[in-house]
């Protein structure tokens, strides 16, 4: 598999493969979520590219003192290959290039069975509690 930065003629194949693994949310417009993570320097979405096929994503970005995951995600065809464990790696570099040291992500309480995923991978379970208010107009 090859990980790359999303291109925007990858929008479709992207949503899709969101739709397919689960981590799409309908009130989450996902053509404003790629636009606003494209736009700037300090984030991105990685896809990972097999034949030809985006078959993982991951968006990625950082604040200024954390590094953050999103829509991380496998082709449910693909899935237990390495991939998520390849885009994830991927995205790490990504942060570490730009000088970030922690990276953070969130797991929907009803997912938590995923939280083994990422402990693979050496993440931890902080027992912090994730507080969300919409701001705008
Ligand atoms: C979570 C997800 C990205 C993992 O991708 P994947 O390509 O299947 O994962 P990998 O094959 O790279 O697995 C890496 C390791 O994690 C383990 N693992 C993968 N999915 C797991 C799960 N759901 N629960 C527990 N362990 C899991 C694998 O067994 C593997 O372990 P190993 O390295 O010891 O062999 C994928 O299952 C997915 O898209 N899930 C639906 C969307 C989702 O829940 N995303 C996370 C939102 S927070």
């Amino acid at each position: 598999m090859i990980c790359r930065e999303m291109r925007l003629s990858d929008q479709d194949a992207v949503i899709a493969l969101w739709k397919a693994a689960g981590v799409f949310r309908e009130w989450n417009d996902p053509v404003r979520d790629i636009a606003k993570a494209l736009e700037g320097e300090h984030s991105t979405v990685l896809v990972g590219e097999l034949d030809g096929m985006i078959v993982a994503s991951i968006m990625c970005g950082e604040d200024g003192h954390r590094g953050w995951f999103y829509y991380v995600s496998t082709h449910p065809d693909h899935q237990g290959k390495g991939l998520g464990k390849a885009i994830t790696a991927a995205a790490e570099n990504w942060l570490r290039e730009r000088g970030i040291w922690k990276v953070n992500l969130l797991v929907r309480g009803g997912n938590s069975q995923v939280a083994s995923f990422y402990e693979a991978q050496g993440y931890k379970n902080t027992q912090s509690i994730c507080l969300q208010k919409v701001i705008e107009p």
